[in-house]
């Protein structure tokens, strides 16, 4: 049987799940810690207990301003997944690796349910990539304010089934793991013996 774990598929799959949980964690910052609503209230009352009024417009402003640098990230890890599914590509056009739908038709019973989950997983990531770079150019693109505004609603959507299967994916890899003690996640990173 040929090998699963070749060196380029794990640095695939590294640089894949370093993207999609780096992309994760920018929104999580995002929606907590740097969030504009509460930080702008903060700034403002604290500097109006040291006797400084600025307007809540000001205050949205300076806290939209500290949350910058961290949203960088989000199209830093962007750029590491656009790295991750053009490696993907290349590895299906040199036949290092099929196409998800490919294993679907092929695979039957468990594994089927498996190869499934893959491609809902390889599908989601793909649409948040595609709708992702849409939003990033739409100013150059040309696209309507009112288009864009419904694709950032949808980008952001689109998270919650990713979660889903980035969730049942881990909950998936960590049961083979303990249940075969094949160490399919020690292959992972070390690769086939
Ligand atoms: C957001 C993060 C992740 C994403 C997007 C992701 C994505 C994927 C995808 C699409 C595959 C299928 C590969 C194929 O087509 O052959 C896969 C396989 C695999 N992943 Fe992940 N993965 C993530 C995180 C992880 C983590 C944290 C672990 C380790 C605990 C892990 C361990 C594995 C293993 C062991 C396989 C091979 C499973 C098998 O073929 O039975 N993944 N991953
Ligand atoms: C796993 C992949 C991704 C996830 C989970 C994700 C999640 C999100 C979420 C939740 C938002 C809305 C944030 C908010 O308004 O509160 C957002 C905005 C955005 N995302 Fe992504 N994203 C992903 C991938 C990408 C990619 C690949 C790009 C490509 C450049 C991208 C570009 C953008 C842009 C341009 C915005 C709008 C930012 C703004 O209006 O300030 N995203 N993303």
């Amino acid at each position: 049987m040929s090998k699963q774990f070749t060196p380029i598929y794990r640095i695939w799959h590294g640089l894949m799940a370093l993207s999609v949980l780096g992309l994760l964690a920018t929104v999580l910052l995002r929606k907590t810690f740097l969030s504009w609503r509460s930080n702008a209230e903060i700034i403002q009352t604290q500097l109006a207990q040291l006797g400084t009024d600025i307007t809540a417009e000001s205050a949205k402003v300076v806290a939209k301003a500290i949350r910058a640098p961290m949203w960088e990230w989000h199209y830093t890890f962007a750029v590491i997944l656009g790295i991750s599914i053009a490696l993907r590509i290349y590895m299906v056009v040199t036949k290092q690796s099929e196409l998800p739908i490919i294993t679907v038709m092929k695979t039957t019973g468990m594994q089927k349910l498996k190869a499934g989950t893959y491609l809902l997983l390889c599908a989601t990531i793909l649409i948040m990539a595609l709708s992702g770079t849409v939003l990033y150019f739409h100013e150059f693109l040309g696209i309507s304010k009112t288009f864009a505004e419904s694709l950032k609603d949808f980008h952001e959507w689109m998270m919650q089934p990713l979660i889903l299967f980035v969730v049942m994916h881990i909950a998936g890899v960590l049961r083979h793991e303990f249940t075969t003690k094949e160490g399919i996640i020690s292959k992972m990173i070390h690769g086939d013996p």
